[in-house]
């Protein structure tokens, strides 16, 4: 039993149904240079079409302040027509008479996509007159957007109080993934977090180590906690002035009964730039003028060595500089480990945010893990453990 309603709750033959997606792709050049995003969403608009509805596409690009021709939606729609295989239609605005006119031609199994509705600034206050321009065009709405779920926006959390709401396929399985990882995980659970800094993830660090019995720490973030401990890092990204804070979480985890795996060892160097002069050296060993650029080898032997006695990861952040060779290494070698163990059955991966997407798909594991999250920003918050206002107001409705 959902909390929410999906796809098989409803028939949308006829209908008009407002589906929130998120294409808010990466481009390069005006062309979409990741699609993930984009085919992510293709079930749900094929399932409503299919079933004779009529899809009317609202999404955000960007973070424009009013109407801004680079962040139209327009060209995003013509990629999507051709992930999708059927014609898009595209309407210069998502309310009033544009957006109506586009409407009111669309016959049933139609697909048109509305303009970036971040244009109006109702959008991102909620506003309810604006929720109501939207609703105008709607008989239903679905959320397939779990990646903007942390908004609490027009097209994201207002329609779902005054449209019947649905999770769409996406959603429902992003959902169903979380929630087998930290919702309802089947122990042990191993957390790992990377990223430069621990000032983004206190929250995140402070909600895990209550919820999962190893926290794996990588990234920038592991060297403030080194430090916390008295070691030199020497020139290695730190954020000296919150040892403290990095203590106290050591201390919430040691009461909790968490252990934190930090590097025992790096691939260290005195510059910043692909394949320098490195070495393998104990966290111990750091010169005053070297950096620690990626986790070294008896790390990712002790961590890999630990993930085979877990039943559940959640894993976020890489473990090193993983855009510079050959500092994606301990990344790319629990990545595979990770994806080994899931297709063995004996483990339920879940990665997402930020960077963990392209970190796992340079890794090659893409398709080898339980679960793999589009989301950034929502996914983040989710690992902190607060309500997100899309999901919540889902669930209100069902
Ligand atoms: C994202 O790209 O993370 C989502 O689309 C949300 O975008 P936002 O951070 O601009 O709200
Ligand atoms: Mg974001």
């Amino acid at each position: 039993m959902n909390a929410f309603k999906t796809l098989d709750d409803a028939d949308f033959a006829g209908q008009r149904v407002l589906v929130r997606v998120d294409l808010n792709v990466p481009m390069d050049n005006g062309a979409v240079s990741d699609a993930t995003r984009i085919d992510r969403i293709l079930p749900t608009i094929r399932h409503i079409a299919g079933q004779g509805g009529k899809v009317i596409l609202l999404a955000h690009f960007g973070r424009p302040k009013g109407r801004d021709a680079k962040d139209s939606l327009k060209p995003i729609a013509a990629a999507l027509a051709a992930h999708l295989g059927l014609p898009v239609a595209f309407a210069d605005d998502c309310i009033g008479a544009a957006a109506g006119a586009a409407v009111a031609a669309m016959t049933n199994g139609d697909v048109l996509c509305l303009e970036n509705t971040r244009f109006h600034p109702g959008e991102e206050t909620n506003d309810p007159a604006f929720v109501a321009a939207l609703a105008a065009n709607g008989d239903a709405y679905v959320n397939d957007a779990f990646s903007t779920a942390h908004r609490a926006h027009a097209s994201t959390e207002g329609l779902a109080h005054v449209l019947p709401a649905y999770a769409g396929r996406t959603m429902q399985a992003e959902l169903e993934a979380l929630d087998k990882a930290l919702g309802k995980p089947v122990r042990p659970v191993m957390a790992i977090v990377g990223g430069a800094k621990v000032s983004t993830k206190l929250d995140l660090l402070g909600n895990l180590v209550s919820k999962v019995d190893v926290l794996a720490i990588g990234g920038g973030m592991a060297n403030t906690f080194l430090s916390a401990r008295g070691l030199d890092v020497g020139k290695s990204l730190c954020e000296h002035d919150l040892v403290a804070t990095a203590r106290e979480i050591e201390a919430k985890a040691k009461a909790a009964g968490c252990t934190i795996l930090l590097p025992v060892d790096a691939l260290a160097a005195t510059e910043f730039k692909a394949n320098p002069g490195h070495r393998v050296a104990d966290v111990g060993d750091i010169e005053a003028d070297e950096m620690i650029l990626d986790a070294g080898p008896k790390s990712v032997e002790a961590v890999t060595a630990r993930l085979q006695t877990m039943q559940t990861l959640v894993w976020n952040g890489p473990f090193g500089a993983f855009e510079l060779e050959p500092f994606d290494t301990a990344t790319v070698v629990v990545a595979k480990a990770a994806a080994a163990l899931t297709k063995a059955g004996k483990l339920v991966s879940v990665a997402g945010g930020g960077d963990t997407v392209s970190a796992m798909n340079h890794a090659g594991v893409g398709e080898d893990l339980t679960y793999i999250s589009t989301a950034g920003g929502a996914f983040l918050e989710w690992m902190e453990g607060k309500p997100l206002p899309g999901v919540e107001a889902l669930k209100k409705s069902a």
